[in-house]
C-alpha cells in the first residue's frame, strides 16, 4: 500500500496539467515493462498455461497505433531489463498481484484521460480500462488462486517479489523521465 500510493502519487495520470506528449511517453514506458515481463511470465509457465483472458500487451500495442506510432516505432522503444526475479511460484503471484491489481484504478483513470484529453477506448486508452467489465471477476479469481496458495514458506516470496515489481516499475518509470 505505502508503494501504490507513491507511485500514485508520481505518475501525472491524474494530474491535472496531464498533456497528450506525457501520456504517450507513459504509454510507451509502460510497453517497455509489460512486454519483457510478459516474456519472462510466459517462459516460467510455459506455453500451455498461458492466459489470453488475462493478455495486456497486445491492448498496449493497439493504444500505441492508434496514438500514432507504427510497428517499426514500437519496435524501437526502450525496454526494461531489470525486472523483478522469477524463480519460483510464489514470485509468479506477486508479480501477478501488482500488475493485475494495477487494473483496478481503470474506471476513474478512464474518466479522467477521456476528460482531459479526449482519448478513450477506440483512440488510445483502451489499456487504461483493459479488463472492462470483468475487472471485478478476473481480480476475485486472481485472489481466489492467491489464498489458495497461502503457505509461509510460500507467502514471504509472494510478497518480496510484489514489493520487488513496484520497486522495479517505478525505478522503470522514472528512468523513461515520465515520473514527478
Ligand atoms: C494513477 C494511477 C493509479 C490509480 C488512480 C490507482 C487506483 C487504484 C484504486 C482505486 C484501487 C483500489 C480498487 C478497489 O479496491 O476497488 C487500486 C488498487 C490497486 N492498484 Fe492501483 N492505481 C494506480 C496505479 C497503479 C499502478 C501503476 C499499479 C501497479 C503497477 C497499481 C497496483 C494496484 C494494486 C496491486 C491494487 C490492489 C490493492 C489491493 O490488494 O486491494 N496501481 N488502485
Amino acid at each position: 500500500a505505502v508503494q501504490h500510493k507513491a507511485l500514485e502519487a508520481r505518475l501525472p495520470l491524474t494530474h491535472p496539467d496531464l498533456d497528450r506528449q506525457t501520456y504517450v511517453r507513459i504509454l510507451e514506458a509502460y510497453y517497455g515493462f509489460h512486454a519483457p515481463l510478459q516474456r519472462r511470465i510466459d517462459a516460467f509457465l510455459g506455453a500451455d498455461a498461458r492466459e489470453p483472458e488475462r493478455e495486456k500487451v497486445a491492448t498496449l500495442i493497439r493504444d500505441l497505433h492508434a496514438l500514432g506510432l507504427s510497428d517499426a516505432d514500437i519496435s524501437r522503444l526502450p525496454v526494461c531489463a531489470d525486472l523483478p526475479p522469477l524463480d519460483h511460484v510464489g514470485h509468479l503471484f506477486g508479480i501477478q498481484y501488482v500488475m493485475e491489481g494495477a487494473t483496478l484504478g481503470g474506471q476513474v483513470l478512464r474518466r479522467l484521460i477521456f476528460g482531459r484529453l479526449g482519448i478513450e477506448a477506440e483512440n488510445g486508452a483502451a489499456f487504461l480500462d483493459v479488463y472492462g467489465r470483468d475487472t471485478g471477476r478476473l481480480w476475485k479469481a486472481f485472489l481466489d488462486r492467491l489464498a489458495e496458495l497461502d503457505h509461509p514458506d510460500v507467502n514471504p516470496k509472494v510478497v518480496q517479489a510484489a514489493c520487488a515489481t513496484f520497486a522495479c516499475f517505478e525505478q522503470w518509470l522514472a528512468r523513461a523521465g515520465v515520473l514527478r
